[in-house]
């Protein structure tokens, strides 16, 4: 499903109502909400309005993180520091029931300088959330929330890069990302693609020709163009710079 808004504003608005409609129906059925957070722009626009939602209970949330940098969870460059300060620092000041730190799942620090251990690591922790809870083979997220970088890019994977061959793995390593910094963790597609929900959010009109290609012309020359959910739904969320090449949706 395409969502398209007339501004970036509009698309906070938006996610913050979808969110909270996926986050009651899971915690309905299984008593918590996993959702996964990609870095860039995505965690300000997606936290704009959730933060001050008081129909959320956060305390029933896990928070993992789609790809994240190998760096110290206090660098500049971390999705985790992201995420931090534009969402479970302002629902903790905002609020009386804040996420649990132990339902959020960031990088190992002791591995941020060896990115083949950060991601078995980060393996293992999703394998401890998951395992005899929802998964079988590969986990199933609640949501994933996923960026689309100006080259096609989604998490870290990127075109043309042999961790888009991934099957086995859950969590995969990069040490030479064309987007720095080089040394990254990140979902594998089979991951992404096993959730019940997955989430595009894209703004600005850089990436308005590759959103036409994906979604058009069915492209699986990008990454973002490979999601492709096995179970559950694929949404974009649009503003209308993004969006500007669309012709059919
Ligand atoms: C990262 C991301 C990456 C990002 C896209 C889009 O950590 O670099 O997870 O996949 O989501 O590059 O970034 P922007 O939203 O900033 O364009």
């Amino acid at each position: 499903k395409v969502y398209n808004f007339q501004s970036g504003d509009l698309v906070s608005q938006a996610l913050n109502h979808f969110i909270e409609k996926k986050s009651a129906e899971a915690i309905a059925k299984t008593g918590r909400f996993t959702v996964a957070f990609s870095g860039g722009s995505l965690p300000k626009t997606v936290a704009k309005y959730l933060v001050n939602n008081k129909a959320i209970d956060f305390s029933k949330w896990h928070v993992f993180f789609a790809d994240e940098r190998c760096v110290p969870l206090n660098h500049p460059d971390s999705n985790y520091a992201l995420v931090k300060t534009e969402l479970l620092d302002k629902i903790k000041a905002g609020r009386l029931v804040a996420i649990p730190e132990d339902q959020v799942y960031a990088l190992n620090e002791k591995f941020a300088s060896n990115s083949e251990n950060a991601a078995e690591d980060y393996e293992h922790q999703l394998i401890s959330a998951f395992v005899g809870k929802s998964t079988v083979r590969h986990p199933v997220f609640d949501l994933i929330l996923l960026g689309m970088g100006p080259d096609g890019h989604t998490c870290s994977l990127f075109p043309g890069f042999p961790q888009l061959q991934e099957n086995e793995k859950w969590v995969t390593n990069i040490d030479n990302s064309p987007k720095p910094p080089p040394s990254r963790i990140t979902f594998t597609l089979p991951v992404v693609n096993n959730a019940h929900n997955i989430v595009f959010v894209t703004t600005g009109a850089g990436k308005a020709s590759i959103i036409h290609e994906i979604l058009d012309q069915n492209s699986k020359e990008y990454p973002s163009g490979l999601v492709s959910p096995t179970r559950g739904n694929l949404y974009w969320f649009l503003d209308n710079e993004s969006s500007s090449k669309i012709v059919s949706h």
